[in-house]
């Protein structure tokens, strides 16, 4: 769906997109996570063919964007079409009501008159058509009752539900999202959030989420990247992003250890069916043994828990201890290594 390889692009000397490769597939929810200026929004407008690149591959549904940028404009106003983007300041036009909001897309890409369909070979689309679906989108969105509201009118939540209406008036098969719900407080967020995965799950839309804050979409995205200086520092299915961290994505979640120096320190990894078990406190009570959790992060991610903890034991029952842990399944290793 959306094929990136070793994609470098420059502004002016300055490398801001450096050797990123990455694939989307069709149906995916994939977040693109990093700090304020890591290359993010640029890779977005890569991706829908609004911001050229200097070397590498980008392939969006089966086609080479580069080529169309420089060779086909007709096919590239197609693809464009696919493409629904939303941002975090809504850009929703202030002096039109919510309807006409909506409605845009279709006027831009649809004539609803006959005489100009003919003349300039546009696609026609009637003004009743138009009506229908504006009204089918503000459904899907939840603003029915919304139609002639206008956008200061509106709260920083609906102003997005008309924006992510507006983003899929051409049905499109990919939904860009720019830090969508940055502007938005923690339980509207949420509400846009639950949005997005439905529209995902119905219309089988991929999505791709840009955001600064991995907390936000961890819960409905299944893959991420996250972005340093336009580099790729960290990529995979999020539960193993969360569970087994590398040094970066710890430090971007704002997260260090202090382990302590005396006994042994062992790090164990839940994976998902195993997560909300007691085995530390049954290993504790079964080998008789005392220990101390010296630093843990139990995450929910997309409904299950998954953990990673590091317990800290006496040299003395070290044998023991490890023994257990193997029999558990539960994956361990040496904290300190
Ligand atoms: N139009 C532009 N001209 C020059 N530099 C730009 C332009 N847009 C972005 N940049 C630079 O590119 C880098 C990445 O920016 P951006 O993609 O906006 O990051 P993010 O969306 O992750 O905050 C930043 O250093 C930014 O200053
Ligand atoms: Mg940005």
């Amino acid at each position: 769906m959306i094929k990136i390889q070793n994609l470098k692009k420059y502004y002016g000397k300055d490398l801001v997109i450096n050797d990123v490769s990455l694939e989307i597939k069709k149906g995916e929810i994939y977040a693109i996570v990093g700090h304020s200026g890591a290359g993010k929004s640029t890779l977005l407008r890569c991706i829908n063919a609004l911001e050229e690149y200097q070397e590498g591959k980008l392939e969006v549904l089966g086609l080479d964007v580069k080529n169309l940028t420089q060779n086909n404009p007709k096919e590239l106003i197609n693809l464009r079409k696919d493409i629904g983007m939303i941002f975090q300041n809504f850009a929703l036009m202030n002096r039109k009501s919510v309807f006409e909001n909506v409605a845009m897309p279709l006027r831009v890409h649809y004539t609803s008159s006959k005489f100009y369909s003919k003349l300039f070979k546009k696609a026609y689309l009637s003004e009743e058509k138009i009506k229908q679906r504006v009204n089918e989108l503000l459904d899907i969105v939840g603003l029915s009752n919304k139609l002639k509201a206008y956008p200061k009118e509106l709260s920083g939540g609906q102003k997005q539900r008309v924006a992510i209406a507006r983003a899929l008036a051409l049905n499109p098969k990919i939904l860009l999202s720019d830090e969508a719900t940055s502007a938005l407080d923690p339980n509207t967020t949420k509400n846009i959030l639950e949005l997005i995965a439905q529209i995902n799950a119905e219309f089988g839309i991929s999505v791709v989420l840009v955001t600064h804050e991995m907390e936000v979409v961890k819960d409905i995205a299944k893959k991420a990247v996250l972005l340093e200086h336009g580099q790729i520092i960290g990529q995979g299915a999020i539960d193993e992003l969360f569970l087994k961290p590398n040094a970066k994505m710890k430090e971007f979640l704002g997260e260090s250890e202090f382990l302590p120096k005396n006994g042994i320190n062992i790090r164990l990894y839940f994976p998902k069916e195993i997560a909300q078990n007691s085995i530390v406190t049954h290993m504790a009570r079964a080998l008789n043994i005392d220990f101390s959790i010296v630093w843990g992060r139990i995450e929910k991610l997309n409904n299950t828990a998954v953990g990673n903890l590091v317990i800290n034991i006496n040299e003395k029952d070290k044998q023991s201890v490890l023994e257990y842990i193997e029999k558990s399944g539960v994956l361990w290793e040496m904290a300190d290594e």
